[in-house]
C-alpha cells in the first residue's frame, strides 16, 4: 500500500489502482542527446521511442543557430507575446512557416500542446458545434472542454459517421470539423480527402492537428494536406516544432484573419511567455533543413519499410500504421510492460502504453523509427524484440 502522511493520502489508493493494474512506472532519465543510441537510466541503449524523426534534435546547423540566437538575444524571450516578448526571430520563423505551408500566415506557441488548446477553447461560441474524431489528441480534447461550443464525437475514421453528424448540427453558426493527421497512437492517417469533401459539402471548416505529419509526410515534410493535395482547403493547420523539427513549440498556419483573431484571444499566446529565441532560431534552421536535404525524409521512409516489414514477417501485430509510428501490440498492459523491460534488459528501449493512453486490452510498444538508425542498429532491436515476444508467448 502507498502511505502518506502530508495529508495527500487521497492520491494514494488511486496508485495503488494504478500498481495494481501494471501502470505504475517511474520515469526513465535520459543521460546523453537524444540519438538512435543514447543512456537510459545510466544504460546505452537502442532508442525507439522518441519522437525526433529526422535526427535533428542534434543537427549540427540547429545547434549553431540555436547558440547563435542564444548569444545575441539571450536564453529566455522575458515576456508574453502581446507585451515584450516579441522577438524579430518569432516573426522570421512565422513568415517561414507560413510559406512553407502554403498558407497566408502562421503564428506560433510554446507547444503543440497549447497552439492546439489556444484555437479551440477561443475560436468558437455557443452557437457553433465542434466536430471530432474519437481518437483525437489530448491536447484536441482538452482545447474542446475549453470551448464554449457544444461537441460531437464520431467514430475514429468513419466518414459515414462524420457525415450523420454533419446533416443533425446543419443550423449551427460555425461547425469545425477536427481531426488528427496521423494519430499518434497507432501512426495511421486521416482520410482528409473524403473529410474536406464532406466538409465543403456542408459548409463545415476542417482543422488538422499535423504534430506527427510536419516533417514526415508531404513535399520536404510540408504534412498531410500537401500530401494529399488540399493546400487551401483545411482552414486550420496546427503544427509542433517539438517532433521531425527537433526543438520545442508549436504552430498555427492559416488566413492572417486566423493569426490576428489568435494574437488577441487565444489564453497560452496571451498569458504565457514566448518559446526561448535560440529555440526559435533552430526552427528556422530546421526549415532550411527540410528544404535543402530532404533526403533524409527519404531515409525516414526507407528505415520505416524495413522495420515494419520485419516486424509483420516475425508474426507481430502493428495494427494499422502507415508512418513511423509502429505499434506493437500485444494486449494486456502488463504484458507491455514486461515486454519493454525484456527489451531494456537486451538494450532497446522501447515505452510500454497501456490504459487510459489507448483503449483497454490494446496496450503496445509503441516503436518509433528515425531517419537516424542504422539498418544495423534496426536489426539488432529486431532480434531483441523476436527473442523477448517468443519468451513471453506473443509470437
Ligand atoms: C497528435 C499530437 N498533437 C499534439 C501534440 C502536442 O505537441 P507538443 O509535444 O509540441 O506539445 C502531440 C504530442 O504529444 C501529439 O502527438
Amino acid at each position: 500500500m502507498a502511505q502518506t502522511g502530508t495529508g495527500m493520502g487521497f492520491l494514494a489508493s488511486e496508485i495503488d489502482q494504478l500498481k495494481a493494474h501494471g501502470l505504475h512506472r517511474s520515469l526513465r532519465v535520459i543521460g546523453s542527446a537524444n540519438k538512435p543510441v543514447f543512456t537510459v537510466d545510466g544504460k546505452e541503449v537502442i532508442n525507439l521511442s522518441s519522437n525526433n524523426y529526422l535526427g535533428l534534435t542534434t543537427h549540427p546547423k540547429l545547434i549553431e543557430a540555436s547558440v547563435k540566437a542564444t548569444q545575441w538575444y539571450g536564453v529566455g524571450s522575458g515576456a508574453v507575446r502581446t507585451i515584450a516578448g516579441t522577438m524579430t526571430v518569432h516573426e522570421e520563423l512565422e513568415r517561414r512557416l507560413a510559406t512553407f505551408k502554403h498558407t497566408e500566415a502562421s503564428l506560433t506557441f510554446q507547444s503543440g500542446f497549447t497552439a492546439n488548446v489556444g484555437v479551440l477553447q477561443s475560436i468558437l461560441k455557443e452557437e457553433d458545434v465542434i466536430i471530432s474524431d474519437q481518437l483525437n489528441h489530448a491536447s484536441i480534447i482538452d482545447g474542446i472542454r475549453l470551448s464554449r461550443a457544444p461537441r460531437k464525437i464520431f467514430p475514429h475514421k468513419d466518414m459515414d459517421g462524420l457525415e450523420k453528424v454533419l446533416k443533425e448540427s446543419q443550423d449551427a453558426r460555425v461547425r469545425l470539423v477536427v481531426t488528427d493527421g496521423v494519430f499518434s497512437m497507432d501512426g495511421d492517417i486521416a482520410p482528409m480527402p473524403d473529410i474536406v469533401n464532406l466538409a465543403e459539402r456542408y459548409g463545415a471548416i476542417v482543422m488538422i492537428d499535423d504534430a506527427h505529419a510536419s516533417g514526415v509526410l508531404g513535399k520536404n515534410g510540408r504534412g498531410t494536406v500537401n500530401h494529399y493535395g488540399l493546400d487551401g482547403r483545411v482552414q486550420i493547420q496546427i503544427g509542433t516544432l517539438s517532433k521531425a523539427i527537433g526543438a520545442v513549440g508549436g504552430y498555427v498556419a492559416g488566413d492572417e484573419v486566423l493569426r490576428d483573431f489568435l494574437i488577441h484571444m487565444a489564453r497560452p499566446f496571451l498569458f504565457s511567455t514566448s518559446q526561448p529565441p535560440g529555440v526559435v532560431a533552430s526552427c528556422i534552421a530546421a526549415l532550411d533543413v527540410l528544404e535543402q536535404e530532404p533526403e533524409i525524409i527519404d531515409k525516414l521512409w526507407d528505415n520505416t519499410r524495413f522495420f515494419k516489414q520485419k516486424l509483420t514477417d516475425l508474426g507481430f501485430n502493428t495494427g494499422h500504421s502507415e508512418t513511423p509510428i509502429t505499434p506493437v501490440i500485444v494486449g494486456e498492459a502488463h504484458k507491455a510492460m514486461e515486454l519493454s523491460d525484456k527489451l531494456f534488459e537486451r538494450g532497446v528501449f522501447a515505452q510500454g502504453i497501456g490504459y487510459p493512453t489507448v483503449a483497454q486490452g490494446q496496450a503496445r510498444l509503441r516503436t518509433m523509427i528515425s531517419a537516424a538508425h542504422t539498418q544495423e542498429q534496426l536489426q539488432t532491436a529486431l532480434d531483441a524484440i523476436a527473442e523477448s515476444g517468443r519468451e513471453l508467448g506473443i509470437i
